[in-house]
């Protein structure tokens, strides 16, 4: 089983991975401008992974250790509704993962408890986000044709346009 310095550098990674998920959160709730309830969402997600952030911190501070929030290179996702539900799919999986790893780890009955209780959050940010990209891609298939594609508008690189845009 891990040692106690062993779990704390588990419990760190955790904490690293959530600091992680709630920024590019909060940047999908900044940026997001296609549909209300999606951002909406997005921030009570964001909000959930800063509690797990302040149990991690809990957890490592009662071990004796330092909560590290370790920077690494975070991928953001864009303004598009899609692919910033995509994005938080493959995050919550991930964190399912690696809380599913940990709790096999580690024996401490209350340290696996909480770990095993941020993971079954996670289930459900999963499944929040999977509805919400149905949502967002039925969004996309019904979308009402603009005013602009109504009128045919004349497309700029079809006619000729040589500044490089279209
Ligand atoms: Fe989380
Ligand atoms: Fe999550």
């Amino acid at each position: 089983m891990a040692s106690n310095e062993e779990v704390i550098a588990m419990l760190n990674d955790d904490l690293t991975f959530e600091v992680e998920a709630t920024l590019i959160y909060m940047h999908n709730h900044f940026v997001l401008t296609q549909a209300m309830p999606t951002q909406l969402e997005v921030f009570d997600i964001a909000l959930d992974e800063m509690r797990h952030i302040e149990w991690l911190s809990d957890l490592i501070v009662g071990l004796g250790g330092n909560p590290e929030l370790k920077p690494r290179q975070i991928r953001f996702a864009g303004a598009d509704n899609v692919e910033a539900c995509k994005r938080g799919i493959d995050l919550e999986n991930e964190a399912i993962a690696l809380y599913n790893a940990h709790v096999a780890a580690i024996s401490d009955p209350k340290i696996q408890w909480r770990l095993a209780h941020i993971r079954d959050e996670e289930v459900d940010h999963l499944n929040e986000f999977t509805e919400l990209l149905e949502a967002a891609e039925k969004a996309v298939e019904d979308r009402q044709p603009t005013v602009g594609d109504m009128m045919g508008e004349p497309q700029e690189s079809a006619a000729g346009d040589e500044s490089g845009r279209g």
